[in-house]
């Protein structure tokens, strides 16, 4: 199948895409602390990855310093990192692309000795995820329990997202993606093996998935919701995440999500995770876009290992509008002129992903002559 269908316009919200290919959220860790801004260099990166009418949704950004996981990750919080932004939304607007920014708040994924003032990650319920994670001074140590959040907390929580949009507009932003997947703090209210609360926001479906739904309302009515997509993973295992019964839950979410008119949702397909320093191979797992197209009316994106050729067979399909390619918009920053041609990609070097400055970062090879 020829990549053609990839490169037809697409409507979402308020925007026409001139193809298909989006730039899912990439955490890269080149946002020093302490004032995790971006800079020159990420402006240079995400503008060498911009297209006419190509959607790049920016990496996952904090809304408030207790939604940081590691050091280096940037913020929208400050006008140091509102200021940092505006540099890269102008830098993917002067080559005609569209900017989101994934809005983040990463929960019990985190160590206190990274947070204000040394405290514990908040979360929805006192579990602690299994395995271990880095320490400020960089040493794997295992996951403590977090503290969980009270219910008189949750307004100010929605307050930080709605403040972030706010902020993400006022960084040039044309729009967000709230980050509900993953393991993170969305996420983690999400499913049941988590999120033990018996207030309003835990035990049924509706109550586990209020917080998501009252974030994206408030971030809604500061942008409006055109300009708002949600990341889910159904079938994701990232940050110790595992649900039961998927299908059950995130009927649910994406039912409840439709209702709200919001521009897209954005599935992370659970066949492979190209998350953290592996690769993940799960084949037999199912495809998340096939799974709930029939429940979402407006763009639905599909990212998770996919090619050039899967992803023409997908949007084919109909069972996604558009696809995400993470790894492959790493190391190939003219990713949609080289799948138009049908180039061979330039292979990602993993080792570079989470390092600091250009190398691997925005030293990967453009094809010769860019021209038409
Ligand atoms: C280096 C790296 C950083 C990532 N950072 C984020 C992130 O900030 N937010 C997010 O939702 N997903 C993140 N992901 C997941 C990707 O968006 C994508 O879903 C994943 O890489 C699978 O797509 P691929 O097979 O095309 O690489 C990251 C993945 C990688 C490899």
């Amino acid at each position: 199948m020829t990549s053609d269908v990839l490169f037809t316009p697409l409507q979402l919200g308020p925007f026409t895409l001139a193809h298909r290919i989006v730039m899912p959220p990439l955490t890269r860790m080149r946002a020093a602390a302490p004032d995790n801004a971006p800079d020159a260099l990420n402006a240079e990166y995400y503008g060498q990855r911009a297209t006419p009418g190509g959607l790049i949704i920016a990496e996952a950004t904090w809304v408030e310093p207790m939604g940081r996981p590691y050091l280096d990750v940037p913020g929208i919080q400050t006008e140091k990192q509102i200021a940092g932004w505006r540099g890269i939304t102008e830098a993917i607007h002067a080559k005609g692309g569209i900017a989101f920014l994934q809005l983040w708040h990463a929960g019990r994924i985190g160590h206190s000795s990274t947070k204000p003032g040394g405290a514990l990650p908040v979360a929805p319920s006192a579990v602690a995820p299994a395995g271990e994670f880095p320490n400020a001074a960089g040493q794997r140590v295992p996951f403590e329990t977090p503290r969980a959040l009270e219910l008189d907390e949750i307004p100010a929580l929605i307050e930080t997202f709605r403040q972030g949009a706010r902020n993400a507009l006022a960084a040039g932003f044309d729009g967000v993606e709230v980050h509900g997947a993953n393991g993170y703090l969305l996420e983690q209210f999400l499913q049941s093996r988590i999120n033990r609360r018996t207030d309003r926001y835990g035990g049924s479906l509706e109550n586990r998935t209020r917080l998501l739904r009252e974030i994206c309302e408030a971030v809604a009515e500061i942008v409006g919701p055109g300009r708002v997509g949600v990341r889910l993973s159904p079938y994701g295992i990232a940050s110790d995440t595992h649900e039961d019964d998927p299908m059950t839950l995130y009927t649910h979410v994406v039912e409840t999500l439709a209702a709200l008119d919001l521009a897209f949702i954005h599935l992370v397909e659970p066949r492979a995770s190209g998350v953290g320093m592996r690769e993940i191979d799960r084949a037999e797992q199912p495809q998340g876009a096939t799974l709930f197209r029939p429940l979402w009316p407006n763009v639905l994106i599909s990212t998770g290992g996919h090619t050039p050729e899967s992803a023409a067979r997908l949007v084919a399909s109909g069972d996604a509008d558009a696809i995400g390619f993470g790894r492959h918009f790493i190391s190939n920053p003219d990713l949609p002129l080289r799948v138009k041609r049908g180039v061979p990609l330039t292979h990602y070097d993993r080792p570079t992903f989470y390092t600091k400055g250009p190398k691997g970062y925005t030293d990967y090879p453009f094809l010769e002559s860019a021209a038409e």
